[in-house]
């Protein structure tokens, strides 16, 4: 494998990603490994190709990424699917700026589309992929699914339920082949056990695919943008992060392959607040003990999420360790100096300097004279890096350049993504 070249398995990034944004409350379980687990068992009941069950398992791993709030992820698991537009949009919108996930964002575009006795085969104009109508009917039946009773106990009514919207709903021939699957009950039982996401591993054919170095970073910036789009407060913050500590990186010496690291880095470094509800994420006044708390634990979850991947082992660690301090005062390890490598410093620099210069829609950025003497006081305490503080005093203003071009570019990104849904939801 060429030393470019990064191995990478589709289904455990996909699969980490479906676990982080069901962290966002206890209730919504692990919604998005069922509808997974259910959808691609629908696609072998259907004799679909092996490709095509692949997709119908990311889609279905990824189906509700848009939904960004905590009450649009409880509406959502109502039978009864009032207002699924925009996050279904948004997660397309987001999905399809990465090229080989262009067909599951088409997918999920469309997953709740009723099937309106074959009017659902169109929609606006345009055709609806019949992945999406599986998409649909797995999730309506993982929305029945309860834990209050065995699951056996449960399928006859669910199937009873399904069938009454046979034709209006969904798609005569899926519901057959729901019908079909009612007797294994070993997928039923698969769907509650905890291992259901092992057991979900084992039967799809994995999906590894070699990704060069550049396509790995268009990936982290996909997940860049599933992360700061959920609120208009940090819609940029990734973006300048990372322009931030690529400029650091070189200043600090380090090779090219080197900085497109750093840069996957700061693209993935705030992953875990993909499990943080953006009511928490918008919140203007002061938060609450407990929702501060929920944000602490953003960084812990990052570190997780990406800790498996061999191939993200370097950059996902950089990104993991931003909230980690010189002196050992940092979280979630409290690691020391000793124990902090000059990437993830870099982090650490880059997220203060970024968090404090960038405007947010509640306030400006802070000056040049304050924001170096915030740095300062904390070189001063022993928190950050004093050779990288010293690289941004002497670079300053063509850092905040950088800075700020990077976060414009980012938030017309934004808001052409907020154009767009809105002309599709209205
Ligand atoms: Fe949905
Ligand atoms: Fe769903
Ligand atoms: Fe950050």
């Amino acid at each position: 494998m060429a030393a470019d070249k990064l191995r990478v398995n589709i289904f455990d990034m996909v699969a980490s990603i479906a676990r982080v944004i069901d962290m966002m409350s206890p209730v919504v379980g692990n919604h998005h490994m069922q509808v997974a687990y259910l959808a691609y068992r629908l696609g072998e009941e259907l004799q679909l190709s092996d490709d095509n069950k692949f997709e119908l398992f990311i889609a279905g791993a990824l189906h509700d990424i848009g939904a960004f709030s905590l009450q649009d992820r409880l509406d959502l698991l109502e039978f009864e699917d009032t207002k699924p537009g925009e996050h279904s949009v948004a997660g397309s919108l987001i999905l399809q700026t990465f090229t080989p996930f262009s067909s599951v964002a088409r997918l999920i575009k469309f997953h709740h589309v009723h099937w309106k006795n074959g009017e659902g085969a169109f929609q606006n104009g345009e055709s609806v992929p019949i992945g999406s109508h599986i998409i649909h009917l797995a999730d309506r039946v993982a929305v029945k699914l309860s834990r209050k009773a065995p699951v056996l106990s449960q399928v006859r009514g669910i199937c009873r339920a399904i069938s009454e919207h046979k034709g209006d709903v969904f798609v005569p021939e899926y519901v057959d082949a729901l019908i079909n699957m009612a007797n294994r009950e070993h997928i039923w039982l698969d769907i509650m056990s905890e291992s259901m996401e092992a057991i979900l591993k084992r039967t799809v054919l994995y999906w590894t695919k070699e990704l060069t170095i550049e396509e790995m970073v268009d990936f982290s910036r996909l997940v860049c943008r599933l992360i700061d789009f959920k609120s208009k407060f940090t819609a940029t913050h990734s973006s300048g992060v990372a322009a931030v500590a690529i400029e650091l990186s070189r200043l600090s010496g380090f090779s090219k392959h080197e900085r497109r690291l750093i840069e996957i880095a700061a693209y993935l470094h705030d992953l875990g607040k993909l499990a943080i509800p953006s009511e928490i994420l918008n919140k203007q006044d002061k938060l609450t003990d407990n929702e501060r708390f929920i944000m602490r634990s953003h960084v812990y979850h990052t570190y997780r999420v990406l800790e498996p991947f061999e191939m993200l082992s370097v950059a996902g660690s950089w990104g993991a360790l931003h909230q980690e301090r010189l002196n050992g005062k940092g979280y979630p390890f409290g690691l020391t100096s000793d124990e902090l490598p000059l990437g993830a410093r870099i982090m650490a620099v880059a997220d203060v300097f970024t968090a404090l210069t960038e405007d947010r829609p509640y306030r400006k950025g802070m000056d040049s004279n304050n924001t170096k003497a915030v740095l300062q006081s904390m070189v001063d305490a022993g928190e950050l890096d004093n050779n990288l503080v010293d690289l941004v005093f002497k670079h300053y203003a063509k850092m905040n350049d950088i800075r700020d071009s990077a976060q414009k570019e980012a938030i017309r990104d934004y808001n052409a993504f907020q154009t767009i849904l809105h002309r599709h939801v209205k």
